[in-house]
């Protein structure tokens, strides 16, 4: 047997073992704190909200304002050609709450023009009432952390983007004239 295939032969008999240790000796990470936290189920906020629009979630949420306004998602109104501002069918996906009691009507309805806030969380009045009450101080105790995250989604759980998106579903986009 020539050396190089010997060491191929040892190669061969010792790569399951090192195989097994390659796969076994990098434990798992444990998971990260936050990590936990993001696993946890959503609780559900109270019903009955109804849609108070960005320019009040942004008062308080000045961070994601910013970061949202540089998202098309902002234009998703904007960018309809004029005929269909007034279209149902194109409405409920370039708006916020079109055909709920509370959301988008017309174009009057500037805070609710476009993929807004409210379209990815849910309508958010309660949500509001709540956090009102500790909107200035400057730390917040675990309680008053606690009941302003359970009164709001941190994402509407039916399939909120694949409701619009539903190009990303294998369907395509509905017709329409480019003016
Ligand atoms: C009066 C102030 C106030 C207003 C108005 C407000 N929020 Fe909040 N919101 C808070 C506070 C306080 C928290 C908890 C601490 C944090 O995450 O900043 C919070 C948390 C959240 C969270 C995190 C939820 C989670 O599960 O972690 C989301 C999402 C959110 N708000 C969205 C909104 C949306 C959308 C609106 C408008 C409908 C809105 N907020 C209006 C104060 C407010
Ligand atoms: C089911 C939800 C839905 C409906 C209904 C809908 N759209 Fe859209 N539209 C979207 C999404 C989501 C996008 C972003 C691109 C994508 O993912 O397909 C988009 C993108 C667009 C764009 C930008 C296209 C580009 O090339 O950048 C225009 C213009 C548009 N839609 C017009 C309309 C008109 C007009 C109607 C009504 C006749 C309509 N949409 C109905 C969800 C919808
Ligand atoms: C296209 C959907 C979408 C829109 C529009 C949107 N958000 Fe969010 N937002 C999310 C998602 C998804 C998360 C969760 C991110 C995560 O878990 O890391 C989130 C997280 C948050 C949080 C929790 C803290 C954080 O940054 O993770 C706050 C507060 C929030 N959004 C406020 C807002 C406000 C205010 C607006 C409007 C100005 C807005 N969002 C618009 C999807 C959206
Ligand atoms: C209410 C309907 C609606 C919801 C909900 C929604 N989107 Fe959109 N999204 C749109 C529309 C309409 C556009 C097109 C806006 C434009 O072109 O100005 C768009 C644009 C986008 C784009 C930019 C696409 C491009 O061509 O650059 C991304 C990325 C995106 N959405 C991701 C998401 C994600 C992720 C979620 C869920 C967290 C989500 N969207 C939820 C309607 C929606």
């Amino acid at each position: 047997m020539s050396r190089q295939a010997k060491s191929l032969g040892i190669f061969l008999v010792a790569s399951p073992a090192l195989l097994f240790f390659a796969l076994k000796t990098p434990a798992a990470p444990a998971p990260r704190q936050d990590e936990v936290v993001k696993n946890q189920p959503e609780p559900t906020p109270p019903a009955g909200q109804t849609y108070i629009g960005m320019k009040n979630c942004s008062a308080c949420h000045f961070e994601q304002y910013a970061i949202w306004k540089s998202d098309k998602h902002t234009k998703a109104f904007e960018i309809l050609p004029e005929k269909y501002k007034t279209d149902a069918a194109c409405l409920k996906c370039h708006t916020t709450g079109f055909g709920e009691e509370s959301g988008f009507k017309t174009a009057a309805d500037t805070h609710l023009a476009g993929t807004t806030c409210e379209a990815c969380h849910g309508p958010g009045s309660k949500h509001q009432e709540i956090c009102k009450d500790f909107a200035t101080a400057k730390k917040l105790s675990p309680e008053q952390e606690q009941l302003a995250r359970d009164s709001i989604y941190k994402l509407l759980p039916t399939n909120a983007c694949i409701g619009c998106h539903t190009s990303k579903a294998h369907k395509a986009h509905m017709e329409y004239d480019k003016e």
